[in-house]
């Protein structure tokens, strides 16, 4: 007997992904399906996937292949997130290639553009809501994928963020985190170019903060008035938000962020790297100075602010005193944790095409673990074995 459709859904990666799943449950909802209790019950399995490193590509692979030899009925197998966005984007097709030789077991590819924002997100948490407040990136750091999976910076609308946590915060949701690849820059694509002002869902005119960006040009965001706007909503209270750039991070955030008790006082920073040939070199656009004085800045006005960050270890050509680099910048900042990665190539990005991945990959795991020890575990690092 053929059974009723159903579908379950795997998730990689970041809460960007946890939240853009939420959404996918509720696309399928709306078409007639059910949530299934487990993946053996289902009729289809939804795979949102992740690419931002070589180990996380092959989790999704490694599960595809492991569900095959496992299941017992006909089961669907739909990918969605990363891997599809790069599929989109790929002009010439050759990522699609590569994705159907490794995994013909795929039936179905779903983009998420496809899914949007016109259902309400099927939440597993009742008291802690993700809430997207952009999704892409601008930034085209020379190692990341992002801006090719997920595309350019576009933000929601200001107006369908405060009603969608109004209405969270009606349904008894006390804590929310905003999400976005730079939530710093969020509202640069609703400003109208040279606009002196920008009208608020309140009725009130503000004007948009301009925030350095790539050090070339300045931008208008609107991320400060969100931020408080939200902390203004009743019932709500506490507010995160990941991730932000230290080259977007203005004085009025700074300042938003200091006034509003209900804001997270943990501040995701990424450094990725405390050498400055080495951030030059990911096109990042700060110097492990202008790091440290805007982490003094946020320290000395922010009450109990901890800052904790992402690093990447062993990227092209990073050398044992550029590594020790990071370990000085470590030290002074004392970050509350990090999430420490081993430099991968992905496709399409500039550190792929034009530099060489010759730190081996040994090397990688002794510098990721000295990280590790010295920030995670707060210990002084010892020399590993490798
Ligand atoms: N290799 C290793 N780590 C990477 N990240 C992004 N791209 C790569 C890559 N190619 C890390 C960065 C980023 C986090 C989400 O993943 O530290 O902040
Ligand atoms: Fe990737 Fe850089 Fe954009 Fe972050 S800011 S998503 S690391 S390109």
């Amino acid at each position: 007997m053929l059974k009723d459709p159903s579908f379950f859904i795997k998730t990689f990666g970041c809460q960007q992904n946890s939240a853009d799943s939420e959404r996918v449950a509720s696309y399928y909802l709306a078409r007639g399906y059910k949530l299934a209790k487990n993946l053996k019950s289902a009729t289809e399995i939804i795979i949102n996937t992740c690419m931002v490193r070589q180990s996380a590509e092959d989790k999704v692979t490694g599960f595809i292949k492991n569900i095959v030899k496992n299941k017992k009925h006909r089961l669907k197998i739909v990918l969605t997130g990363c891997m599809v966005g790069m599929i989109k984007r790929d002009q010439t097709g050759k990522y699609l290639r590569i994705l159907k030789k490794r995994i013909p077991e795929v039936d179905e590819f779903l983009p998420l553009e496809e899914v949007g924002f016109d259902y309400s997100s099927v939440r597993s948490d009742p008291l802690h809501a993700w809430v997207p407040i952009s999704n892409g990136c601008n930034n085209f750091c020379t190692y990341c994928v992002v801006p090719f999976t997920r595309g350019r910076e576009v933000s929601r609308p200001f107006a369908d963020i405060i009603s969608e946590i109004e209405d969270l915060a009606k349904n008894g949701c006390s804590e929310i985190t905003l999400l976005g690849q730079n939530v710093n820059s969020y509202g640069s694509d609703l400003v109208k170019k040279k606009s002196k002002g920008y009208k608020l869902p309140s009725g009130e005119t503000v004007k948009p903060i301009m925030v350095k960006h790539l050090g070339r040009l300045r931008i208008p965001t609107l991320f400060p008035y969100l931020l408080e706007e939200v902390c203004k909503i009743k019932g709500i209270k506490t507010v995160k938000f990941i991730s932000s750039n230290p080259w977007d991070f203005s004085d009025e955030l700074v300042k938003v962020i200091s006034q509003n008790p209900k804001i997270d006082r943990n501040i995701h920073l990424p450094i990725q790297s405390g050498d400055d040939q080495i951030l030059k070199k990911m096109n990042r656009w700060y110097s492990s100075k202008e790091y440290l004085a805007l982490v003094k800045k946020i320290k000395s006005k922010i009450r109990n602010a901890q800052i904790s960050t992402d690093i990447i270890v062993g990227f092209c050509g990073e050398n044992e005193k550029q590594f020790q680099n990071t370990v000085k910048i470590a030290k002074k900042v004392n970050f509350a944790y990090a999430y420490i990665s081993k430099y991968s190539p992905r496709p399409n990005t500039v550190a792929s095409k034009a530099f060489e991945n010759d730190v081996p990959h040994a090397e990688k795991e002794h510098r990721f673990y000295i990280l590790d020890q010295l920030i995670n575990h707060k210990g002084s690092p010892r020399t590993a074995v490798h």
